[in-house]
C-alpha cells in the first residue's frame, strides 16, 4: 500500500471547465458548483467586493435599502445573504426582525462573527439560518421585504426563487434585488468588459488563494444572465407589480423593486 502523499496534496480541482463557462446558468450541477465556489472563498469575500468596487458595494446595499422603504416593526428577509452585508444594513434600519437565509455554511460563518461586532440592539433583531432561496422555509405572507443582492444570477432557477419571493412576501410588502449588469454606454461597458474580464479575475484570485475559478464565473455569470427588460417580465410574472430598475454606478449595477399587490 502506497502511503499517502500529504507534503503535495492535489490542489482542489476548479469549480468549473472554460467550456463550462459559455453558459454557466445552464449547467446542471450548478447550484453545488456555485456552493463549492462560496465556501472557497468566504474568508475573503468582504475584503475583495469593498476593493474591486472601489467601495461601491456598500453605497449599492444601502441604496437597496432606501428603496425597501422599511417601515417601523416590519420584518426583512435577506436571501442569499452571504457574509451579511446587506441583512447587517436592514438590522440598522426600524426592522423589527432580519432574517438572512443562504445555502453555503462558510458564508453564513463569517455571518454570525461579524453579527458579534453590531451594536446589542441592532444584533438583536438578526437571525442567520441555512437555506435554499428556491424553498423558502417561511410561510404564506409572512414578511415585508424580501431582498437579495448579487444572488439570484447564482441561483440554479431564479423563476422558483422569484415565485418563493412572490409567496413568502405580505400583500404590500417589496422585492429588491440588485445584480450586475454589463453597463449599456459601449465606452464603459468596453472598460467594465475588461477590468471584469482581465484584471479583476487575476487580482481577486490572487487576494483569495481561490483555486474553484469563483472569479473566472462572475464576468460569464453576469454576461449570460437575463436582461433587465426580462427582469423586470419575470417580476411581473411571478405576480409582483410596479416593476422599477436604477442604474447604478454607470450601470454597473441594477437595483430592482416590485411589490406583492395589497
Ligand atoms: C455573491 S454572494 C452575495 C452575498 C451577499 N448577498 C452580498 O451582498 O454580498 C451570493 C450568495 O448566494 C448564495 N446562494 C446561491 N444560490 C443560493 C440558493 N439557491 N439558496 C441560498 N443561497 C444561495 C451563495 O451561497 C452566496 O453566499
Amino acid at each position: 500500500m502506497t502511503a499517502p502523499n500529504t507534503a503535495n496534496p492535489t490542489p482542489p480541482a476548479p469549480a468549473w471547465a472554460d467550456a463550462e463557462l459559455a453558459n454557466p446558468h445552464a449547467h446542471a450541477e450548478k447550484a453545488g458548483k456555485v456552493r463549492g465556489m462560496f465556501t472557497a472563498i468566504a474568508g475573503s469575500y468582504d475584503i475583495n467586493n469593498r476593493l474591486h468596487s472601489l467601495w461601491q458595494d456598500v453605497r449599492w446595499r444601502n441604496f437597496a435599502v432606501r428603496q425597501a422603504q422599511v417601515n417601523t416593526g416590519e420584518t426583512v428577509l435577506d436571501v442569499a445573504c452571504g457574509t451579511g452585508d446587506l441583512t447587517q444594513a436592514f438590522a440598522r434600519t426600524a426592522a423589527a426582525k432580519v432574517t438572512g437565509l443562504d445555502f453555503t455554511p462558510a458564508m453564513l460563518d463569517h455571518a454570525r462573527i461579524k453579527q458579534q461586532a453590531l451594536r446589542p440592539e441592532v444584533s438583536a433583531k438578526v437571525t442567520y439560518i441555512e437555506g435554499d432561496a428556491m424553498a423558502l422555509p417561511l410561510p404564506d405572507a409572512s414578511v415585508d421585504v424580501v431582498s437579495i443582492a448579487f444572488g439570484i444570477r447564482n441561483v440554479s432557477d431564479s423563476m422558483r426563487a422569484l415565485r418563493e419571493f412572490a409567496r413568502v412576501l405580505r400583500p404590500g410588502g417589496r422585492l429588491v434585488i440588485l445584480e450586475f449588469e454589463r453597463p449599456r454606454n459601449p465606452l464603459v461597458r468596453w472598460f467594465n468588459d475588461f477590468y471584469c474580464g482581465q484584471i479583476m479575475p487575476r487580482t481577486a484570485t490572487l487576494i483569495s488563494g481561490d483555486k474553484s475559478g469563483a472569479y473566472k464565473y462572475l464576468p460569464k455569470s453576469v454576461a449570460t444572465y437575463v436582461s433587465r427588460e426580462q427582469m423586470l417580465k419575470n417580476l411581473s410574472e411571478v405576480g409582483l407589480s410596479g416593476g422599477t430598475a436604477w442604474s447604478l454606478s454607470l450601470g454597473i449595477c441594477t437595483c430592482y423593486r416590485a411589490t406583492k399587490a395589497r
